[in-house]
This record gives structure tokens, C-alpha cells and sequence, in this order.
């Protein structure tokens, strides 16, 4: 059996579960990579830090050069996480001819041109299947298996965290941040979680699927961005009136061209597959021209699931027979030149619910400014629930509109004096 050595760099969530399954898998990893897998160093900040589990201490490090001069090693695995310097130490390790694993969706979504180009000029390889949706393996799954397609739209849950939020807070009548507490015990946020709770891991997500989906260079900007801090449960109430649901989506529809690209909560139909992906589970529904709709499902986050994507990749690359003259190059982000619609471009269904003054002739009030800006209205909720003396929620759910109509409206509703305040905008989704 041929041995290879690797090193890691991080030891925390996901650091553990790659550590456990090359632990715990070897006669498989053996037998499915043709190698004997030895970490022979791993890159931590402290060293004395309680882990819960066995490593050998002696091949815990704090200092990079130890990977990096040692040229027995030849695949760094990176799951620090942030930008630096997990960025210089990637270049460093390629310098070094040594292959890439890496877990870094936000450097790969802000600054992967600069790592994808470097893996080309030094011929080597950079995978990175782990960065989007945990153990499903929907990189290569867009990258091998669906290249006869072109993909006229992707719908994505993206992110375990906010996907677990959700549930517990539509299931388990749990408040926001007891349920955001659950979630990074169970070693599923970011470091920091504003990453997860203010939808920028899902943009980064998006940005590097569609990139791949799309065949073009997608900057993170490009994709507009929503988080779920302002979901509260009265929402979710009301979602269950129109028998729908509300999941942090990743959304992209290619329109003749141009791409809407967003990530913001979303209510969809109560039975549509995506409305079922709860806690920690990723889901991305593809729909190509060829193939129609196809969705990869499981585990988008935690240490094994994390883990699982991790090792496969060090497998693939084991397996690959590596050819420095023979490499693909490593992302086709540059086929087609594509344009982005702003938001307010978009056309949507929303839900938008209001605090009003409680007394006749407001509904009218309401109703006709958005008649006037070309908002139909679908169905409009007033339950009489007092929010305090004479102060009443108001629901309105409108048909198809234009975004920027929308908020059009919402500015000149804003200018009633029956109208209090706007609670909250949520775009529907039918899938068509
Ligand atoms: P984590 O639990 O915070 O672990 C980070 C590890 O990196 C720790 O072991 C830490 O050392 C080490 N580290 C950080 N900065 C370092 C530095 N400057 N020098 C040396 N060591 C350093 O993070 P994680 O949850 O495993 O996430 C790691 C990466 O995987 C991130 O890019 C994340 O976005 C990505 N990811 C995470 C998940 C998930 O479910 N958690 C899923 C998919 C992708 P110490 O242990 O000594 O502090
Ligand atoms: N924080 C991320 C999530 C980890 O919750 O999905 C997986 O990428």
C-alpha cells in the first residue's frame, strides 16, 4: 500500500470531522484511494486547547513552515476558516506544488480568482466541494454531472444554520436567539454567525454555484442579500395562513440572459420538496433543459457531514493520476457573458404586513395606493389583533408585481398618517 502524508489546517468543527473519518474510514479511504492517509501535521491557534477527543500532541503545530517546508506533505486541507491568513498560506502551500482542500466559501466566493488561478499556473489541484451545502455533493454533482444542461434556474437552502433557526422557531415555538444558540452548539454557525443569520454564507454559497452553474464569473456583490433577523413569529403564523412556510432561499432564474441573483427569506407552498428540508438540512433544486428538475439533498453543516465532502475531495485527488500537464483547468467561470438584474427589477409575489390605525376608510386608503402604482392585491388579512390602543396588523399578500412598484408603494403608504409602521416584506416563490 503507498502511503501519503497530509497536513490540516484547523482542528475545530469541521477539522474534527475529517480527523474522525480518516480515522475511522481508513480501510475504505485505503481501498477506494489506493493510499494509506497519514496527517502528519495539524495547524492549530493553541495547542493546549481541550479538544474532547485523541490526536497526538506531537503533531500539533502553531507554526505554518512546518507544513510548508516539510515536502513529504502533499495535500494541505484547509477548514480555518476567514480570509487571512488562510489566503497566504494557500498560495504558500501551492508554491509548493502541494494539492488544495479547502472549506472557504467566503475567500472563494470574495477572492477564488487569485487561488483557481495560482492551482493552474503551479498544476495543481483545488478542490473545494465542502464550501457549498456541507456533504451534498452538489459542486462536482454541477461540475460533472450536469454539463449537458444549461440551468435556467437553481433554488437553494444553503445554510444549516438559519435552516435550523427557522424550524425551531416554526416547530418548537423556540425565540431567535435560543434557537441561534442551539445551532452553534451543534457546531453548525460561523465564528462568527452574523455570516449565517445575515445571509452572507448563503451569498457566497450562491456565488460560487452559479458561477459553475452559469459558466460565468459571478462577483458576491452581484447577488443581492437578505438575512432572517427580521422574521419574527407572527410571520411564520401568517405563512401558515396562505399554507406556506418561510426558508432562507438561494435563488437564481436566468432570464434570456440576464440573471436574477438573491438570497432573502421567502415563503413557498407548505407542499413544494423545499418546504420539508428542515434543521441542519441543505437542499439545491436545479432545473437544466435537459435534465428538468433534480434536487440533492442532506446534511449542510456539521463536523461528519462537513467531514464526508472534505475526504472525498483528498480521495479524488488520490485517485486522480495527476498529470501536471494534462490538468483542467480548475474553474470555467469565463464561457459566457451574462448581465444581473437589480432587485427592484425582479417580479415577485410578497407579503407585506403593516401596523395601521384601526378605524374606517384605512383599508380603502391602503388598498388604492397600491392600485395606483400597478399592485394588484391578492388577499388582505385583518384579524383585529390589537398591537396596542387602536393600532391594528394588516396583511397583504399581492398578485405578480415588479419590485420596484412594490416599493413605490410602500413609500407612499409610509406618507399615511393611518399607517404606523412597515413590519416586514417577504417574497413569495411558486417554483414556475
Ligand atoms: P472552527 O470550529 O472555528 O475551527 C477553526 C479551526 O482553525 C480551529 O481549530 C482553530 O484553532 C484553527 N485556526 C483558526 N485560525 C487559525 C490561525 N490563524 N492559525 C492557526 N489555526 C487557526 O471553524 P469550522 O466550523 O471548523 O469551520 C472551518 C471552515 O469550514 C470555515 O471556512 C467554515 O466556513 C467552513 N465550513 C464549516 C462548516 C460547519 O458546519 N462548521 C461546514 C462547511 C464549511 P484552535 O482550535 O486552536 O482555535
Ligand atoms: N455556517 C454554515 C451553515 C456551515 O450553517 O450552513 C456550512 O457551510
Amino acid at each position: 500500500m503507498k502511503k501519503v502524508k497530509i497536513a490540516l489546517m484547523g482542528l475545530g468543527n469541521v477539522g474534527r470531522g475529517v480527523w474522525m473519518i480518516l480515522n475511522s474510514n481508513k480501510e475504505e479511504i485505503m481501498k477506494r484511494s489506493g493510499y494509506e492517509v497519514e496527517v502528519a501535521k495539524i495547524l492549530v491557534r493553541d495547542i493546549n486547547k481541550k479538544r474532547g477527543f485523541e490526536v497526538p500532541r506531537n503533531i500539533l503545530t502553531t507554526d505554518f513552515n512546518d507544513i510548508i517546508e516539510d515536502d513529504s506533505i502533499k495535500i494541505v486541507v484547509e477548514v480555518m476558516g476567514e480570509i487571512e491568513p488562510a489566503r497566504e498560506y494557500m498560495l504558500a502551500a501551492m508554491d509548493r506544488k502541494k494539492h488544495i482542500v479547502t472549506a472557504n466559501k467566503m475567500l472563494l466566493a470574495t477572492g477564488g480568482d487569485e487561488l483557481f488561478e495560482k492551482a493552474d499556473k503551479e498544476g495543481v489541484m483545488f478542490n473545494y466541494e465542502a464550501s457549498v451545502a456541507g456533504g451534498i455533493p452538489i459542486i462536482n454533482g454541477i461540475n460533472e454531472s450536469l454539463t449537458a444542461n444549461k440551468v435556467e434556474r437553481l433554488y437553494g437552502i444553503v445554510n444549516g444554520t438559519t435552516n435550523y433557526i427557522l424550524t425551531k422557531m416554526e416547530y418548537d415555538g423556540l425565540d431567535f436567539s435560543e434557537a441561534l444558540k442551539g445551532a452553534q452548539d451543534m457546531g453548525y454557525a460561523e465564528a462568527d454567525p452574523t455570516s449565517d443569520i445575515e445571509g452572507f454564507d448563503s451569498q457566497y454559497k450562491l456565488a460560487i454555484l452559479s458561477s459553475l452553474a452559469f459558466g460565468t464569473k459571478i462577483n458576491v456583490e452581484d447577488v443581492y442579500r437578505e438575512g432572517i433577523t427580521k422574521i419574527e413569529s407572527i410571520d411564520i403564523e401568517y405563512a401558515k395562513e396562505f399554507d406556506r412556510v418561510i426558508k432562507l432561499l438561494a435563488i437564481v432564474k436566468d432570464n434570456d440572459g440576464i440573471l436574477d441573483l438573491r438570497v432573502h427569506p421567502t415563503m413557498i407552498p407548505e407542499n413544494h420538496p423545499l418546504a420539508n428540508v428542515n434543521d441542519s438540512f441543505n437542499a439545491v433544486l436545479i432545473r437544466g433543459n435537459a435534465v428538468g428538475d433534480l434536487m440533492f439533498y442532506g446534511r449542510g453543516a456539521g463536523d461528519l457531514p462537513t467531514g464526508s465532502a472534505v475526504v472525498s475531495d483528498i480521495v479524488s485527488i488520490l485517485r486522480s493520476n495527476i498529470d501536471i500537464d494534462n490538468l483542467n483547468p480548475v474553474v470555467k467561470n469565463n464561457l459566457w457573458k451574462k448581465e444581473f438584474n437589480a432587485i427592484n427589477e425582479i417580479n415577485s409575489k410578497y407579503y407585506i404586513r403593516l401596523t395601521v390605525e384601526d378605524r374606517p376608510g384605512v383599508l380603502g386608503e391602503i388598498t388604492s395606493v397600491f392600485g395606483g402604482m400597478n399592485v394588484s392585491l391578492k388577499s388582505v388579512i385583518q384579524k383585529g389583533i390589537e398591537s396596542s390602543e387602536n393600532k391594528v396588523t394588516l396583511v397583504l399578500v399581492t398578485h405578480d408585481s415588479k419590485e420596484v412598484n412594490i416599493h413605490n408603494a410602500i413609500n407612499s403608504v409610509c406618507n399615511l398618517n393611518s399607517v404606523y409602521k412597515i413590519n416586514n416584506l417577504i417574497r413569495m416563490e411558486d417554483f414556475t
